[in-house]
């Protein structure tokens, strides 16, 4: 099960077709969706009250709630200490749901937004930044899928992965861990949010994430091996060890879908 559309490589179709793909792709991944929503939903499941037919489809693909989770992430990052001097990493950067406050709020320069889906991206860039912050905040963007952030070709004060790890194998955190343990500056810090297995790491079976999207009146279910996933804190805290990394538990930070928040920082 997985609640993205799949993401497309870059090809070199006419701009008209390829938007054409998009809206079918998105089309299809919502009907999909909406079929499933109760009572599986994440954050990546419409429909919200943000998430209606005139919203825009690389809101919905993100999860909607876009006026909600986009400050929330921007305020928590700065409550711990974001500064617009600093350089920031958006790993998963979407549509910029999250990326268009930093990159108000960061000197130019000082944004760095990687995701795997060209298209949303491109949408996000196109319809959610102001006219003239691209000039005028330098913000840079990489498209791949295999968290090489060392393209960007700096290191970070600050990263974030909100609402990713919830869409990834136990395997892909560990790569994104790797990575993200190389490109932290000194006293660098990365957080990400999880869909915590609060019932133990023998437990296999799905878990209601209550109190879940109270304005949707359904909760997130995630499960152990399909998309979206839980884990139990543990298991982050196992990989972040094999990446150097130390992992601080920091629990709940306010996500409307019972997201939790985990802390990584480099070790020695
Ligand atoms: C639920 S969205 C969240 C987007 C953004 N962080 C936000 O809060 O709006 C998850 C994002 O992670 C991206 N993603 C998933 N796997 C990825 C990978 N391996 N590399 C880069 N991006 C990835 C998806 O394309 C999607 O844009």
């Amino acid at each position: 099960m997985t609640l993205e559309p799949p993401s497309e490589e870059p090809t070199a179709r006419a701009p008209l077709e390829r938007e054409s793909r998009t809206v079918d792709r998105a089309a299809k991944w919502l009907r999909n969706n909406i079929k499933r929503a109760t009572p599986g939903n994440t954050e990546s499941t419409p429909p919200t009250p943000d998430s209606t037919e005139s919203t825009p489809q690389h809101r919905l693909i993100v999860g909607g709630l876009w006026d909600t989770i986009g400050p929330l992430q921007f305020e928590f990052i700065k409550g711990r200490g974001l500064e617009p001097h600093h350089r920031f990493l958006d790993i998963g950067c979407g549509a910029l749901r999250g990326g268009a406050h930093f990159i108000d709020y960061l000197e130019p320069g000082g944004y760095h937004g990687i995701d795997r889906d060209e298209l949303t991206l491109q949408a996000g860039r196109e319809q959610e930044l102001a006219p003239g912050v691209e000039e005028a905040k330098r913000p840079t963007f990489i498209v791949r899928d295999d968290f090489d952030f060392s393209r960007f070709g700096t290191t970070f004060d600050f990263a974030l992965a909100q609402s990713v790890f919830t869409h990834l194998y136990l395997n892909s955190i560990h790569r994104a861990l790797v990575n993200v343990s190389s490109v932290l500056a000194d006293g660098g810090v990365f957080y990400a949010t999880f869909f915590e297995n609060t019932q133990g790491p023998t437990w296999l079976e799905p878990i209601v994430q209550w109190p879940g999207d109270e304005m949707m009146k359904v909760a997130p279910m995630t499960t152990m091996d399909a998309d979206p996933f839980h884990y139990e804190f543990e298991a982050l805290e196992w990989l972040a060890g094999l990446a150097g990394l130390r992992a601080t538990y920091v629990g709940d930070w306010g996500h409307p879908r019972n997201q939790r928040m985990a802390m990584f920082d480099r070790v020695g």
